[in-house]
């Protein structure tokens, strides 16, 4: 792991953000859990991504699908035979890695030292995750946890043109955990076997000239709401797929990819142009019409896909590397997370200018009472002095912190320290909630 990555890491773990999946067993290799403080960041970010995707717009409706789904539904959607990737195996230890990265490649020749690794030949190695459903041998059936939340959303078009009749062109956006068997996990929450997807599917009239606005129109929609989680300019970038890196249903795909310490551009979100695949594999598998009717044209037609499609778990690892900061702040070398206060976890913590000092704990209780009720990731925190509390705000990236103190006793105002500059300014009370209003437009 790179210097930084690992920082991030470290610091997860230390703050309560991200562990290693069944850490006390020995740990799940690619699986990961999220703490209190990850989880409150996790859902900044899905909430984020659900208001201006679904919630602030009226051609785009939300659900949730299951996550189980039968062996049929990924035989049609292609991915029983063509969802795999190139895998080789060590002939020294027999672990086995994927043959078309050449950082696990070379991962794995320097643990053999001056051993010259053979490799195998490479062969398909499909990424399903397969499971079996029924209470005998003989009756359960094959299942899939999804290898993509897409799927749930193609098999439900007629459900959702049925039951709510949107005119094309339309969406339909989830958010939901996927499942892939990858061969090598690595670079942290990079790439795991267990994440979870953001995604939308924005059906439209099959024609060449809208698919292209329409695949436009998204590129730039989600490159713009990417760079709404706080990156700089220059750590974002798009970029297209070859015709050989196409996923077997993209007819056009393109990265957005940030400019990451690790491994350099690494894929963050696609954005794929799905055209009739999807729907009109399905039509013939499951033997029911998936054809839309054109009220307007009256005709009938298979719709095409425009597909946003964005890892929650690399946004949240992206956001942690972008916002990972060191520097010096009265005379002491401190870490903070220079996080966008929209996503962080938490907004803001009130403390008592002094723990043992009864009447200003009784008055920061009271102002994190009315903080809480406006704005609930709100913390309150009288644990040692006042300077290392600060620093452990600063490590967890919360933008403002509110302070009690004497003062405060006689005239009501309170002094708030921004995190980034360590600043810090007088405030009324009641003047409070505008401040943070304010800085969480
Ligand atoms: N429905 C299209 C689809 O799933 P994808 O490019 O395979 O396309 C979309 O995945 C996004 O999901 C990626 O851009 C990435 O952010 C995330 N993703 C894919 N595989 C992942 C993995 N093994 N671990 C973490 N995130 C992953």
């Amino acid at each position: 792991m790179d210097n930084k990555l690992e920082k991030v890491a470290s610091l997860c773990k230390r703050r309560g953000f991200i562990f290693q999946g069944s850490e006390i067993y020995g740990g799940l290799s690619g699986i990961y859990d999220y703490g209190p403080l990850g989880t409150e960041l996790r859902h900044n970010i899905k909430q984020y991504f659900w208001d201006k995707f679904i919630g602030e717009r009226d051609d785009v409706y939300g659900m949730s699908a299951a996550i189980l789904m039968p062996e049929r539904v990924w035989e049609a959607s292609g991915h029983t035979e063509l969802f795999t990737d190139p895998l080789v195996e060590c002939k020294i230890c027999h672990e086995r890695v994927r043959a078309d990265q050449p950082e696990a490649i070379s991962d794995h020749e320097a643990k053999h030292k001056k051993d010259k690794v053979e490799w195998s030949e490479a062969k398909v190695f499909n990424l399903l995750v397969g499971s079996k459903l029924g209470a005998s041998e003989a009756t359960a059936s094959q299942v899939y946890l999804r290898g993509e939340i897409t799927q749930g959303v193609h098999v439900n078009f007629k459900n959702i043109v049925d039951s709510m009749h949107p005119k094309l062109p339309f969406g339909i956006g989830q958010i939901g955990k996927a499942f892939r068997n990858e061969i090598t996990p690595r670079d942290f929450l990079f790439r795991q076997r267990e994440f979870e997807q953001m995604e939308l599917q924005y059906y439209i009239k099959p024609d060449e000239e809208k698919g292209k606005a329409a695949f436009e129109y998204w590129k730039n929609f989600a490159l713009d709401w990417y760079y709404g989680l706080g990156f700089k300019k220059e750590n974002l970038r798009l970029r297209q797929h070859a015709p050989d890196e196409r996923a077997h249903y993209a007819k056009d795909a393109w990265d957005i990819e940030y400019n990451s310490s690790f491994a350099g551009w690494k894929e963050a979100w696609g954005i794929h142009h799905r055209g009739d695949w999807d729907l009109k594999r399905h039509s013939e598998y499951s033997k029911v019409d998936l054809s839309y009717y054109d009220e307007e044209s009256k005709e009938k037609y298979i719709p095409w896909d425009i597909e946003c499609s964005g890892g929650v778990d690399r946004a949240v690892l992206f956001v942690l590397l972008e916002a990972y900061s060191e520097d010096e702040l009265g005379g002491e070398t401190r870490t903070f997370l220079k996080l966008n206060p929209k996503i962080a976890p938490v907004k803001t913590a009130v403390f008592p200018l002094l723990k043992n000092k009864p009447e200003l704990v009784a008055k920061a209780k009271d102002v994190y009472t009315l903080l809480k009720k406006e704005i609930p990731q709100t913390m309150f925190d009288d644990n040692g002095n006042i300077g290392k509390r600060y620093r452990r705000q600063d490590e967890i990236g919360t933008p403002s912190c509110v302070t009690v103190d004497f003062q405060t006793l006689e005239d009501n105002t309170v002094t708030v320290r921004d995190r980034d500059t360590g600043k810090q300014e007088r405030h009324k009370i009641e003047e409070l909630d505008e401040h943070f209003r304010k800085m969480l437009k």
